[in-house]
């Protein structure tokens, strides 16, 4: 999907839960007088804010075809501080520095299909003046298990050969690729652990293994790791998450699945990893659950090198 088109950015001004936290973080931090970057301002709607918000000047960057759009929106909403700027956030050379950059930057589970991360760090490292403020400031990764067998089962439907066809060549590839569910509380294990943060204003690099504990609940089966993210937008607020235990936003979460069933006993340890690669084209995951001896993997970076080259 494309975000040339209307689709993409209708969903995400649709999600109200998204779209105010931006509103209140943006109302709290920006202060009259400030200069102000939105990366990526798609429609506009953040740099409204910005102005609104009492920013001195605000530069509205976009690469897709979207910013004719938000052009629109800022007459028709009577701003005179923003400046449309087309350009890419890897190469663009803005007039000046400033004093807040905002950007709705995060995909699924942060760093799926998203490739903002890294021209966002060369925005801040270029034009963010000392002390000024990132929205988010923070954003913090979590997982638990996933017990509920329907999303493993029909992942791993090819096993069974439907339609007489013999899928056994590729059955298994589903089951090593993450992929977008808005998991119900009652598909999970009640308790989760964060397992990693991005520090904004300082982050350098994507974050190595990500790690964390939580002790199981009860003796039972589990299907592979439920993963999201909070981000921490700098104002008082909570922070805005996208767990499965929080009003649902746009993004969901991510189901990372095991090959076959882990099975776990109350009280027991379970250790769970993901770990963020990235590639020129894409982001990729590799993941892992150990509980005592036994271990589940998952990795889709040989799944795209081998089957779907
Ligand atoms: C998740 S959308 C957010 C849109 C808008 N800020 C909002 O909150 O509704 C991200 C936007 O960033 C733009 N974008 C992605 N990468 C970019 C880049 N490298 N340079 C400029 N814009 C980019 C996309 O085209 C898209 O419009």
């Amino acid at each position: 999907m494309s975000y040339d088109t209307f689709q993409l950015h209708v969903m995400m001004l649709r999600d109200r839960v998204r779209t105010e936290a931006f509103a209140r973080a943006i109302q709290a931090l920006v202060k009259p007088g400030d200069r102000v970057l939105d990366f990526g301002c798609g429609t506009g709607v953040l740099s409204v804010f910005a102005e609104r918000a009492g920013a001195a000047h605000v530069y509205a960057l976009e690469r897709s075809r979207m910013l004719g759009a938000a052009r629109r929106v800022f007459a028709a909403n009577s701003c005179t501080r923003i400046e449309p700027i087309a350009g890419d956030g890897a190469t663009v050379e803005l007039p000046g520095p400033v004093d807040v950059i905002v950007s709705e930057w995060m995909g699924h589970f942060v760093f799926a299909e998203a490739l903002m991360f890294e021209p966002l760090l060369r925005l801040r490292d270029t034009y963010l003046r000392p002390g000024g403020r990132m929205i988010p400031a923070r954003c913090t990764f979590h997982a638990t298990l996933v017990t509920d067998p329907t999303p493993f089962e029909e992942l791993a439907c090819l096993r069974a050969r439907p339609y007489g066809i013999d899928f056994a060549e590729v059955a298994e590839a589903p089951l090593f690729q993450s992929h977008m569910i808005a998991f119900r509380r009652d598909q999970l294990m009640p308790q989760s652990v964060q397992i990693g943060a991005l520090e904004m204003h300082s982050v350098r690099c994507l974050p190595d293994a990500m790690r964390g504990t939580i002790e199981c609940d009860a003796d039972r089966l589990t299907y592979g790791l439920c993963g999201w993210f909070a981000a921490e937008l700098g104002a008082q607020d909570p922070p805005l998450s996208t767990g499965p235990f929080d009003p649902p936003t746009c993004w969901v979460q991510l189901f990372f699945p095991f090959e076959r069933p882990l099975p776990v006993r109350a009280g027991e340890p379970a250790t769970l990893e993901i770990s963020v690669l990235s590639h020129p084209q894409r982001y990729h995951y590799a993941w892992s659950a150990r509980v005592g001896r036994e271990e589940r993997r998952g990795d889709d970076i040989l799944l795209e090198a081998s089957l779907l080259r």
